[in-house]
């Protein structure tokens, strides 16, 4: 017989099987008990949480011969046939392939013929949120009337996409991330049922990187199975992981951290050419920056960072030179590239993409300082009055020469502004140097005593240096 995945093989068949969703199995258990099922449901939550195992066990709730019954006999040919996902009366469909107002024309115009042989006809149509526009207006009729054999139950992972108005005509049910506990035990329950003896720290860690999702724990565990030989091994897990490439992985954000493009792009090369897959890479960045994160927020982090990450103290040498802020982009250049990898013709350039727009944040002056050099600039033009203010409007645009000698870490360090200041290149001015010396570096020039004229501020580099930043930053949207 041909092996089935775990994941398949242990499909929960009644609401009490379900782990982690109690709430959500006791109002649909109550809500059959009490003959007051909705026609329409829509169940949210991240992959691989039981949206459709919940979804096939309310159908078989609903049409099972003995039913209806918040029980299903799970014996008699329609229980059979709903978990096994071909029944005649459930009908699944895939929101993301039919995404068209035809489809849904189609299926209100069969939807007014009675079931086949059960009491409903359910349909169950997945990632709900990929279809048109014209095909939710012509959704909505139906759902707005629904025949009485009818229920609809649709499932999201992107609840946020949907129009109101589907959402208004649907009941809602959140689906949570499964915490890593429950998911260790039903590990644990399936590595008895399969008659593996697992290492409890291997169950932990792969109940971790589960994060939250059942099904991927239980993809993990299958291969985890199938590389220790039968056995669950913290080796194996790891093996399985891929964890191998963590330090190259947080070397690359490192090379960001330090502006060096170059570099993060040559190991995230090295790492493609030994035969890292880009998705997951891309996958392992988006959890090291998290952890990172959490290293950098959080003050009892440990149970929250990567089982197989970096160490947390080479997580803490990395994080000391990037700030939350910087983080949080990198995060959303991150996962922008995941999604956007997904569809691309050619995967490897939006990744890099996001490697270069990571490695150019080391270029941004953070906001604290923009505010301060456009306070500069405020002061300035008060103190220079009408005289001072004249070349503010021609040296507006940020000249190239301007480009050249502000952003980078130099002027993240060292942002005096004194007139008449040469600008430094970035080598020249360590930032911890700059540090040293001009701890208060913010403080403009000062401003001439009243009545005193003073040297003429230099308005025109204030103005550009703000304007550069500006135009720094926008650029980093
Ligand atoms: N809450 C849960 N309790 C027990 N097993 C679960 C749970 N969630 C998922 N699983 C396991 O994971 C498998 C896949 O779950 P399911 O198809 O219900 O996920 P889903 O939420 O529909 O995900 P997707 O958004 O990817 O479609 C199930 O067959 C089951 O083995
Ligand atoms: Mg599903
Ligand atoms: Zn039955």
């Amino acid at each position: 017989m041909p092996y089935t995945v775990l994941a398949r093989r242990y499909r929960c068949k009644t609401f009490d099987e379900v782990v982690g969703q109690d709430a959500i199995a006791q109002t649909l258990k109550s809500a059959i008990a009490h003959d007051r099922v909705a026609h329409a449901y829509l169940f949210c939550g991240t992959r691989g949480v039981g949206k459709t195992t919940v979804a096939r066990i309310l159908a078989r709730a609903l049409n099972c011969e003995k039913g209806p019954t918040p029980e299903p006999c799970g014996t008699c040919d329609i229980c059979q046939a709903i978990h096994r996902g071909d029944d005649v009366d459930v009908l699944e469909i895939d929101g993301a392939s039919n995404t068209g107002v035809d489809d849904v024309r189609t299926l209100r115009e069969n939807a007014h013929y009675r079931p086949a042989r059960a009491r409903f006809k359910i349909y169950y149509i997945d990632e709900v949120h990929m279809l048109s526009r014209s095909a939710f207006n012509a959704l909505l009729k139906i759902l707005e009337e629904p025949p009485e054999h009818v229920k609809f139950i649709f499932s999201t992972t992107e609840p946020q996409r949907l129009p109101a108005t589907i959402l208004s005509r649907c009941q809602r049910f959140d689906f949570r991330a499964v915490p890593t506990e429950t998911i260790a035990d039903h590990l644990t329950w399936i590595c008895e049922q399969e008659r593996v003896a697992p290492q409890a720290e291997a169950v932990r860690a792969i109940a971790r990187e589960g994060r939250g999702s059942v099904r991927d724990a239980l993809t993990l565990l299958d291969q985890a199975i199938a590389v220790g030989d039968g056995a669950v091994t913290l080796e194996a897990v790891r093996q399985t992981v891929g964890a191998a490439g963590g330090e190259q992985v947080l070397q690359i954000l490192a090379a960001c951290a330090e502006g060096d493009a170059g570099s993060a792009l040559g190991t995230f090369a090295d790492l493609l050419a030994s035969g890292a897959d880009l998705g997951s890479l891309l996958e392992q960045l988006i959890r090291q920056v998290r952890d990172l994160l959490v290293v950098k927020t959080c003050a009892e982090e440990a149970e929250l960072l990567d089982a197989f990450g970096p160490d947390r103290d080479r997580l803490a040498e990395v994080a000391e030179s990037m700030a939350v802020p910087a983080l949080v982009a990198c995060l959303g250049y991150l996962t922008e590239a995941r999604s956007r990898a997904r569809y691309a013709v050619d995967a490897r350039p939006v990744a890099e993409l996001a490697i270069v727009r990571m490695a150019s944040l080391a270029e941004m002056e953070p906001l604290p300082e923009v505010v301060a050099h456009l306070e500069s600039l405020g002061r300035s033009l008060a103190g220079a009055g009408t005289g001072a203010g004249t070349g503010a409007g021609a040296g507006g645009g940020p000249s190239a020469s301007a480009k050249a000698g502000s952003g980078g870490k130099a002027a993240k360090a060292a942002p005096s502004r004194q007139g008449g200041e040469k600008k430094k290149s970035k080598k020249d001015e360590a930032p911890h140097v700059a540090h040293a010396e001009e701890p208060s570096g913010n403080v403009p020039s000062a401003r001439p005593a009243a009545g005193e004229r003073g040297p003429a501020p230099d308005v025109d580099e204030a103005v550009r240096k703000a304007l550069d930043i500006f135009d720094g930053r926008i650029c980093q949207r």
